[in-house]
């Protein structure tokens, strides 16, 4: 079975809205998290979509699952989320193993609820790539040059750009591949490994890499949501 998992579990801090998740801001229309489940909606491929939600905001998931995807609603499930980005991802994952059994060919396509400019493309090559590979990471090429300082003071080193790239998502895995990986590592290699290709890397386990798209932004401060309003804009008068 094919999976989508758009997690939603964090608190935004970052955007500085109060106790209010910036995944439910509303960007042009509709809240950030709807744009981004629109577009998961429209690949038909997907035979169930999670959404890993901040505990505390799972009855307005739903409302907002009811108002803008009632259609789809059989098609959502909604799961309390955890502490960290990892322990969302792994909230869904322990609940497709009980709900759809711990198959070898589960395929998910983890997606970032506060990246509304995800497209249809980017998602069916996630499913084209994991099935193949078994991991799939959505990149772009850097367009800054990366200076690495250990002090925060003086450089250290330049590493050459051609060869760096800025990861988005989705991300998108063999789900059994991934359980195990994840289960293997000890509490301090998974404190330490908060990104999933990461944890593929880390066991020297092939990635594959997917193109995304510079527009395919996250959200995370006042400033991405002002950029994101005019990209998307732009989009509606195209
Ligand atoms: N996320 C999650 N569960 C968490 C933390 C983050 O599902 N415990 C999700 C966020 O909701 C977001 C994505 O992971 O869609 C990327 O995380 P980030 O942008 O860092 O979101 P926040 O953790 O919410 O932001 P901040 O770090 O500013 O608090």
């Amino acid at each position: 079975m094919i999976f989508g998992i758009i997690l939603a579990g964090g608190t935004g801090s970052r955007m500085n809205m109060g106790n209010f998740p910036k995944q439910f801001m509303t960007l042009c229309d509709r809240p950030i998290i709807i744009h981004s489940l629109d577009t998961f909606l429209s690949c038909e491929k997907f035979d169930k979509i999670y959404l890993g939600i901040h505990p505390d905001w799972t009855d307005h998931a739903s409302e907002l699952v009811e108002k803008y995807a009632y259609e789809h609603k059989d098609d959502i499930i909604i799961i309390p989320g955890g502490t960290d980005r990892n322990s969302s991802l792994f909230n869904v994952i322990e609940d497709i193993s009980a709900r759809f059994g711990e198959n070898e060919e589960h395929i998910i396509i983890t997606h970032d609820a506060v990246r509304p400019f995800v497209s249809l493309r980017m998602i069916e090559e996630g499913i084209e790539n994991a099935v193949k590979y078994g991991a799939c990471a959505t990149v772009v090429p850097s367009t800054d040059t990366v200076v690495v300082s250990h002090d925060g003071k003086k450089i250290d080193s330049m590493p050459v750009r051609k060869y760096l790239y800025n990861e988005q998502t989705p991300q998108s895995f063999n789900m059994m591949k991934l359980k195990r990986l994840y289960y293997s590592l000890t509490d301090e290699e998974r404190t330490g490994l908060t990104d999933a290709c990461g944890i593929f890397t880390y066991k020297g386990e092939y990635v594959h890499m997917a193109i995304g798209d510079p527009t395919n932004i996250k959200i995370t401060t006042a400033s991405d949501l002002a950029v994101a309003e005019v990209f998307m804009k732009t989009r509606s008068d195209e």
